[in-house]
């Protein structure tokens, strides 16, 4: 069972979290994703962050949350538009401690407030799970192209309370 660690907590993203950010991507699908994908498709999803501009931009444009232990960054949350999560990493040395779920737990209450009635997730095959035990259905498995590799991932969907039921 995750812990709940008593120095964990959660803050906006900010321009200048870009290079740790772009770490914890890297380090956590090296060490993290190892048991369903290859390392050629690996190399092909962490290098999705190679261009930093580009990836500093999408975090401050989309809704991105950062997940802190002692105050560092140890892990990020961003949601696409309304209703997609985009991306969710937690950096290995972090892991199993409660970061993901509490990352996950704030996007759904923003975006619920914000009136998403469900959340949408193109989950890994490793974070499949995780979603599942959170109350997300799976709704369809896709391929997807990421550079010269073909990546499998699920889409999966959660009901949100709404405003009413939440207060
Ligand atoms: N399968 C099943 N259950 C899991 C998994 C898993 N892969 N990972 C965690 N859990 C469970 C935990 O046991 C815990 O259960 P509990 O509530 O009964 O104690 C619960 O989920 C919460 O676990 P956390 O400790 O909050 O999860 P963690 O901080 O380790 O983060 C994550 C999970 C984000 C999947 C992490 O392993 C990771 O970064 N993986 C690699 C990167 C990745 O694949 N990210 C998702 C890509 S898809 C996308 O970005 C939309």
């Amino acid at each position: 069972m995750a812990v709940a660690h008593p120095k964990l907590g959660l803050r906006p993203f900010l321009p200048d979290d870009t290079t740790l950010l772009r770490e914890i991507f890297r380090d956590s699908i090296e060490e993290l994703t190892a048991d369903d994908y290859t390392e050629a498709q690996q190399e092909a999803w962490a290098s999705v962050a190679d261009d930093v501009t580009d990836f500093g931009n999408k975090r401050s444009g989309q809704l991105t949350l950062v997940a802190t232990l002692e105050g560092s960054p140890v892990g990020f949350a961003s949601l696409e538009g309304k209703d997609k999560i985009d991306m969710l990493y937690v950096h290995p040395a972090a892991a199993g401690q409660g970061v993901g779920a509490m990352l996950i737990d704030a996007l759904e209450k923003l975006a619920g407030a914000r009136g998403a009635p469900k959340l949408f997730v193109d989950a890994s095959d490793n974070a499949r799970g995780f979603f599942e035990k959170r109350g997300y259905v799976a709704q369809q498995r896709n391929t997807v192209s990421v550079g010269d590799e073909w990546l499998a991932n699920t889409t999966l969907h959660k009901q949100l309370a709404t405003k009413r039921e939440a207060s």
